[in-house]
């Protein structure tokens, strides 16, 4: 192996460029050569690409987004733009490739090894912690963080008022963001896209806590439940208590990666470039029972990560 592409794809996480600067040194360190492609997929599609070396990737491990810049590329997705991409590594040399991304990505990179005889890697990086295989993603320790941090400057203030608030945190298509964030900040009631809820349920949730004079709440909602300017109206009116909104957004996606986020970029990059250097392709680095190892993207890809419901039950136990 003596020449590794590298990109990063999808929603940016915290730790991407963590995780760019340990492919590149554990990389170099073994004589391996690594081109950074620019924008995601797309980088691949134009052919735009600049060499990383040990010394180019200094001064990035703790800073957010991705150098490389990121994108979602709905070309790529065709078959013509799979085969592209697969020429312009055949076109650069590039013997092995390292995706750092979420399950789009994951999914991406599946499709273009079926193209090419490169070898292609995956490490999972999505503040979402969505991927299949793996127990974690490089960004969702950060995401947490930042919603934490802030939801325990809305608690103070909804103590004061004695005011319910609903927090809209991200996370589109599932609620791994929204379970954790609610269990460590003690949500009153935490809402996800894969557990239907009533109005009535969280009504009732608000007036027996009101009953036994807690006055304030927080509900944690991840964005895909619906909308939740019309959920706060809702409430307001069938609780008969006064609520506020307030929408994290995407200040989850961006910012310092947590100690935690670096840790996994690091431990992601250096797996990857041990598979490559190994000539086994097709898998991504993955934590499994706590330690590092890697899984077949075909079994990424194929299977769903399951939400703990556990940590639900156990989040309103807590909540009491
Ligand atoms: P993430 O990697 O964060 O989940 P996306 O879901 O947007 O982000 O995926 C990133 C990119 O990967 C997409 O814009 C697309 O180019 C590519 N991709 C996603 N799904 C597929 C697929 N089934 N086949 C080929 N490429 C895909
Ligand atoms: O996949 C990460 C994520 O931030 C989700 O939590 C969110 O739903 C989505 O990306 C937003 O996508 P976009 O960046 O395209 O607006």
């Amino acid at each position: 192996m003596k020449k590794i592409g590298l990109v990063t794809s999808g929603g940016d996480a915290p730790g991407m460029n963590a995780a760019i600067r340990a492919v590149t040194r554990v990389a170099c360190s073994q004589g391996v050569d690594v081109v950074g492609f620019e924008r995601g997929w797309e980088g691949l599609l134009t052919n735009t690409f600049w060499r990383l070396t040990p010394r180019n990737v200094g001064g990035i491990l703790h800073l957010g987004g991705t150098i490389l810049h990121t994108s979602r590329s709905p070309e790529f997705k065709k078959k013509e733009g799979i085969r592209k991409a697969a020429e312009t590594l055949a076109l650069n040399g590039v013997e092995g490739l390292v995706v750092v991304g979420g399950d789009g990505s994951m999914q991406g990179a599946l499709e273009l090894s079926k193209e090419t005889d490169v070898f292609v890697v995956g490490v999972p990086a999505t503040i979402d912690n969505d991927v299949f295989g793996t127990e974690e993603t490089i960004g969702f320790d950060s995401a947490v963080n930042t919603a934490v941090t802030e939801i325990d400057k809305i608690r103070d203030t909804a103590n004061s008022h004695d005011r319910i608030f609903v927090v809209e945190v991200m996370g589109r298509l599932r609620g791994f963001l929204a379970l954790t964030i609610g269990l460590t900040v003690g949500a009153e009631v935490i809402l996800v896209p894969e557990v239907p809820y009533t109005l009535e349920s969280i009504i009732n949730t608000l007036e027996v806590n009101g009953a036994k004079g807690k006055k304030s709440g927080i509900i944690v909602a991840a964005e895909g439940i619906g909308n939740t300017h019309k959920l706060l109206k809702e409430i307001e009116e069938g609780a008969g208590v006064e609520a506020r909104l307030s929408v994290t957004g995407y200040a989850q996606r961006g910012g310092n990666p947590t100690a935690r986020s670096r840790l996994l970029a690091n431990l992601f990059g250096e797996k990857a470039v041990e598979l490559l250097t190994a000539h086994q392709g097709n898998r991504m680095a993955a934590l499994q029972e706590g330690k590092v190892a890697s899984i077949e993207l075909e079994q990424v890809c194929s299977n769903t990560k399951q939400l703990d419901l556990n940590l639900m039950r156990l989040a309103q136990t807590l909540a009491t």
